[in-house]
């Protein structure tokens, strides 16, 4: 199906084209359209124009609108203000140009990005034997959102779930479960029934307690242990085996959690930490080579002129450390010549929390200074900021502790779940549990996406299971409102009329579902999925306005109750597309 021109897009061909027939040297100059309120746009690009040639505003923007002739899309040009242009359009337009939206159930109309390329998207990166917490969440839902966006717009995107399934921590863990074989046996045993996430972690988390505090008391188990750190980086196939239990079992929860997130994780996506260990070396060798990195007290180190400590000494990054041990900067500077290399990225995003910011400019910087990183691959953190309760502090229990994710997203469907059995009195417990889930998650997800993602916001679930305000609740509702009216117009299908006269409230809509396919490029070449949610909850405010001025079902004529169906039905398949972007459902009935 072929994508449709966008109104905005016809508007500011038709202005161009006047501006340089005006005036010649404006030739590729962009118009500056917006959407206004005194028309449907004004254009306010004449002004820094008629400066720069020195001419009269006011004039320059008059021999514009002289060169537009009025017709099938542009009713109306007036030159307003110091030398603004007002532009109109017919309501044949905005309604032809809905129509061929509609015509592309699969797409609504939207293209292609011009030059899709290879994007590699780090997220959803949560650590073997440890329970997920809300930082692990943003960077799942931002990541997967993003990964939606991007693939809308044809971009080929590699995901990696870059796990910590390596390091130190393990030497204990693998020591103590050897001690202790049948540590991680399940109670379920029999082979039919499925290990809960829930059992693995909780497996994961006794063995690590005491693992922890045979560690801290006992000096033999301690040096038995360092051992076992030797033995796995040398790849001892025992102590492998051992780890490798750890890594499976961490997987049976995270994929829980994931599924209770509603969220695809391909296993063969994850590759941790430990997926870069043949690299290693070479990285470091690479660096010394090309005197990138140089030793200091033993440690391989890259100093930075910009970066420097509280007391004015260069900070370092350590890529390898003087006993020999590599950390996650060598994991992360491997994993660069990984994705750069071998699966030939334009572009690599990070969706990691903004606190490590630091360790991930001096990881680029250094890839820059190696020349694994120029001009035709960017990487980019998409940083994102604290979680905080509602008393704007960092969230966490009242005992001070880490809020464990699961619990957080249960509350959520707990609440969610009792929002739809107070509203919906038809519903069977199966589906007030199924919708509850949509709900509950869909309202974690939208709250986290709808403020830009650098900034901190606070974790309060009354305001995100809220019937009003900017909630995904309020959408999915508009959604299921628009679905019910469709099926009591039983018989009468959509249809759009184009030789219709439009309300205000009409053409609002009709001209913010046109601009779908702008919001969404936009959304996408910036990773910036609030972008989306804020057009969607602005697409269901207009809904909600359009529905309280022009009855549908008891319009008029037969055509209005058609032409408002189809008005109707391409909002509701707006925001079900939209919705899906951000990794929301829109259940048919509330
Ligand atoms: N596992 C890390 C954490 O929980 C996040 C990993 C981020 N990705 C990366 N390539 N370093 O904080």
């Amino acid at each position: 199906m072929a994508s449709v021109q966008s109104l905005t897009a016809s508007v500011n061909q038709r202005l161009a084209d006047a501006l340089a027939s005006a005036l010649p040297e404006a030739d590729g100059v962009d118009p500056l359209l917006r959407r206004s309120d005194r028309a449907d746009f004004q254009a306010n690009g004449i002004l820094a124009l008629a400066k720069k040639a020195k001419a009269n505003p006011r004039e320059l923007a008059t021999q514009v609108v002289a060169r537009i002739t009025a017709g099938d899309v542009i009713k109306d040009v007036e030159v307003s203000g110091p030398g603004f242009l007002n532009i109109t359009l017919t309501d044949k337009a905005i309604t032809e140009n809905l129509a061929a939206r509609y015509a592309d159930p699969q797409r609504l109309g939207v293209p292609y990005a011009d030059a899709p390329g290879t994007t590699v998207i780090d997220y959803a990166q949560p650590n073997v034997a440890k329970e997920m917490h809300v930082g692990h969440l943003r960077s799942a839902v931002i990541g997967d959102s993003v990964v939606q966006l991007l693939e809308f717009t044809g971009e080929n995107v590699v995901r990696r779930h870059h796990i910590g399934d390596w390091g130190t921590q393990f030497g204990m863990l693998i020591q103590y479960l050897d001690e202790h074989p049948h540590e991680l046996d399940h109670k379920a045993g029999t082979e039919d029934t499925a290990v809960s996430g829930e059992e693995a972690m909780s497996n994961l988390d006794r063995l690590y307690k005491a693992a922890r505090r045979l560690f801290d008391s006992d000096e033999e188990f301690k040096t038995r242990a360092r051992r076992r750190v030797v033995d796995l980086q040398a790849g001892d196939p025992h102590t492998l085996a051992m780890w490798q239990k750890f890594v499976d079992e961490s997987k049976i929860y995270f994929f829980s959690v994931f599924e209770k997130l509603d969220m695809e994780v391909r296993d063969p996506d994850i590759v941790g930490e430990s997926g870069y260990n043949d690299m290693l070396a070479e990285t470091c060798r690479l660096l010394e080579e090309s005197g990138v990195a140089v030793r200091s007290e033993g440690a391989l180190c890259v100093f930075f002129d910009d970066i420097k400590g509280p007391d004015g000494n260069p900070v370092p990054l350590i890529v390898q450390k003087s006993d020999g041990g590599y950390g996650y900067a060598a994991t992360d500077l491997s994993a660069i010549r990984d994705r750069v290399f071998n699966l030939k990225a334009n572009s690599l995003i990070y969706v990691v929390d903004a606190r490590q910011s630091l360790h991930f400019k001096m990881v680029f910087e250094t890839a820059r200074k190696a020349g694994w990183l120029n001009g035709d691959v960017k990487a980019y953190q998409l940083a994102f900021g604290t979680v905080l309760g509602k008393d704007g502090k960092p969230f966490k229990t009242r005992e001070g502790e880490t809020v464990r994710l699961v619990d957080l997203l249960d509350e959520a469907i707990d609440r969610a779940s009792a929002v739809v059995r107070e509203k919906a009195l038809d519903l069977s417990e199966e589906e007030i549990a199924e919708r509850g889930a949509q709900v509950g998650i869909g309202a974690v997800k939208y709250a986290d996406l709808s403020t830009s993602a650098n900034r901190d916001y606070k974790f309060d679930l009354d305001q995100m299971v809220s019937l009003n305000g900017d909630t995904s609740v309020y959408l999915q509702y508009a959604y299921a409102r628009i679905q019910s009216i469709l099926r009591k117009a039983d018989g009468t299908r959509p249809q759009a009329h184009p030789e219709l006269d439009l309300h205000e409230a009409e053409r609002a809509l009709g001209l913010h579902v046109d601009a779908f396919a702008e919001t969404v490029a936009e959304a996408a070449t910036e990773y910036a999925p609030h972008k989306l949610a804020a057009y969607l909850y602005q697409l269901a405010s207009l809904y909600t306005s359009f529905y309280d001025k022009c009855p549908v079902l008891k319009a008029e004529t037969g055509e209005q109750i058609e032409n408002r169906l189809f008005l109707c039905d391409i909002t509701a398949r707006t925001l079900h597309q939209g919705m899906a972007l951000l990794g929301i459902r829109t259940p048919e009935r509330l």
